[in-house]
């Protein structure tokens, strides 16, 4: 498998892992919980910087503009009125939850509630339903379809970036604090 692939794979299941954080502190809240504001604050923070900028951002720059460049009108088929308009939904769901968050904390109210469980529960379905088509669909595609050549760049590319984001720690704070929310909400990692 090529290491970029392979790579996104892997945070494509850390990016799960967070989706059953983030579900089971839905239930919590719909079964009478108080609602988590500074693990939600982690988990918006986790969304836009790892799941978002860090993965996303690796596939928005290195693979999905190969794909959509020499693989025709599959390919942009795919990625642009597809994976690009659903990551963007993704983005519009944490900003809904970080503005109500906001807004809970300022005046509580079983309103802003709704709108916490609602952006965070169309974040962790929509997230879901993308990860699923990508490892079954997009990335299958990228790798039967571009050349040799141009899948050694994206994988050198996306080497280089890992290494850099790495020495900045980039990775082992998000997985810390995806170990520690998972931990917290008593989910078993087996
Ligand atoms: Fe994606
Ligand atoms: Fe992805």
């Amino acid at each position: 498998m090529n290491y970029c692939i392979e790579v996104m794979k892997e945070e494509h299941a850390n990016i799960k892992r967070m989706v059953t954080v983030i579900r089971q502190i839905c239930c919590n809240i719909l079964e009478g919980s108080e609602v988590p504001v500074s693990d939600f604050r982690n988990i918006t923070d986790f969304i836009k910087n790892y799941a978002d900028h860090h993965h996303h951002g690796k596939e928005e720059a290195f693979l999905f503009p190969e794909m959509v460049s020499r693989l025709g009108k599959t390919a942009d088929n795919l990625v642009t009125h597809g994976m690009l308009v659903e990551h963007n939904l993704g983005r519009n769901y944490n900003m809904g939850l970080g503005m109500a968050l906001n807004a809970y904390e300022a005046s509580p109210s079983t309103q802003l509630k709704l709108d916490i469980v609602g952006n965070a529960f169309g974040y962790a379905y929509v997230l879901s339903e993308h990860i699923l088509k990508e490892n079954n669909v997009v990335y299958p595609f990228a790798e039967k379809n571009l050349p040799a050549e141009i899948l050694d760049k994206v994988n050198e590319d996306s080497k280089k970036y890992e290494e850099e984001t790495m020495l900045k720690g980039v990775q082992r704070h998000y997985l810390d604090m995806l170990e520690s929310l998972e931990k917290k909400y008593g989910i078993s990692m087996l």
